[in-house]
């Protein structure tokens, strides 16, 4: 796998700001130390329960939020990073920040970050709240061609209709506005924008979840369509298991903050590692009558990330838990066909 994106520790916690001088009495640890690789081209789910930091994990990794600690590289090359870790062992070294400002996506300056957003684009989970109402479809589409001056204007309306094509729209609707269209056209129009500035990374956030099964499978062929044709790369968070499992050539569980497991649809449908991830795939409805599926419903609640368990996050609702499981915290070992975080993996 050639690595497109890499994140390194990465963390994005909240502040809690308390009482009249809003001191910070503690933090919601949304993202909460992340090692994850996402390949060119690979197409990597991102699953869990809902909290677990899905979204704030989407949003930092393309910086619209900025982390916490840790770094993100995009493109970067292997030994550069390696240089970057060996030189933050002695903070003071030189070179170590000049290298981290130039390849460091968490610590991009703002300047640098607004000449690279257009790389990286987002596509929400609602299409009729995502759109500006009161703007005409070409507007949408050509604003961030605007803001980046990718094109001259005489080119932005020639762009805009083959971006509608693209996305299986036609030019002669370009004068409209958003209310004009249905839930699925309208993702269609996210998805175009999102396209405007021929981005190479893109975080789908739940992007069918608003929207009927027949639409929602007509856009999710849509996006594998654009994938194949624009060799894009894209990390999709969803709830749906089964989407996930249709589309995905990877998928990562994430819960409360961390990554438990990631691996091959088939791995973690068939022989999944983790008792989380066990539990997910149980819980999952599914649509293949030959499959076993036992009935299985996870005891306990879903730890707040404010205050997260100690040793392995799932381990007060897990039913394999050890000692080591409550004080050691089990990191992802990478494995021959997949990596898991589990004192006691299963299979
Ligand atoms: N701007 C914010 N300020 C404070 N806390 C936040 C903020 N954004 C998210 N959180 C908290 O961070 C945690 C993770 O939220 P996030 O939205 O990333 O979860 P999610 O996995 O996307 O959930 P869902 O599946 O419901 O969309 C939650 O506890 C949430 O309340
Ligand atoms: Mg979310």
């Amino acid at each position: 796998m050639q690595v497109l994106i890499e994140t390194r520790g990465l963390k994005t916690h909240f502040p809690i700001l308390k009482g009249v001088l809003r001191r910070q009495a503690g933090a919601v640890r949304a993202v909460d130390g992340i090692d994850l690789k996402i390949g060119r081209g690979e197409w990597l789910g991102l699953v869990g329960e809902s909290g677990c930091g899905k979204t704030t994990l989407g949003k930092t990794i393309i910086r619209l939020i900025p982390p916490t600690s840790g770094h993100i590289y995009f493109e970067v090359p292997e030994d550069i990073k390696e240089d970057i870790e060996r030189q933050k062992e002695h903070k003071k070294a030189k070179g170590y920040s000049t290298l981290e400002l130039k390849y460091d996506l968490a610590a991009f300056p703002s300047r640098k970050l607004k000449a690279f957003r257009r790389r990286m684009q987002l596509v929400h989970q609602d299409p009729y709240t995502s759109l500006n109402p009161r703007m005409k479809i070409r507007d949408i589409i050509s604003e961030p061609i605007v803001v980046h001056r990718l094109l001259p204007r005489r080119e932005r309306m020639g762009r805009v209709a083959e971006i509608l094509e693209m996305v299986g729209l036609s030019e002669k609707q370009m004068a409209r506005y958003p209310h004009q269209f249905s839930g699925g056209q309208r993702q269609r129009i996210a998805i175009a924008r999102a396209l405007a500035t021929k981005p190479s990374f893109i975080v789908f956030d739940e992007p069918t979840s608003s929207l009927d099964v027949s639409v929602q499978a007509q856009i999710l062929n849509l996006l594998m369509e654009l994938k194949r044709e624009q060799t894009l790369t894209y990390l999709y968070i969803t709830h749906d298991l089964s989407v996930a499992e249709s589309v995905c050539d990877r998928i990562a569980v994430m819960y409360v903050g961390k990554i438990v497991e990631i691996g091959k649809p088939e791995e973690i449908f068939r022989s999944p590692k983790h008792p989380y991830s066990q539990a997910l795939v149980l819980s999952t409805p599914l649509p293949d009558p030959t499959r076993k599926r036992g009935r299985l419903v996870l005891p306990g609640e879903v730890p707040s990330p404010t205050n997260p368990p100690s040793g392995c996050r799932f381990h007060p609702r897990c039913t394999r838990a050890t000692e080591e499981c409550i004080h050691t915290e089990p990191l992802l070992t990478a494995g021959d066909t997949g990596s898991v975080a589990c004192w006691h993996p299963l299979n």
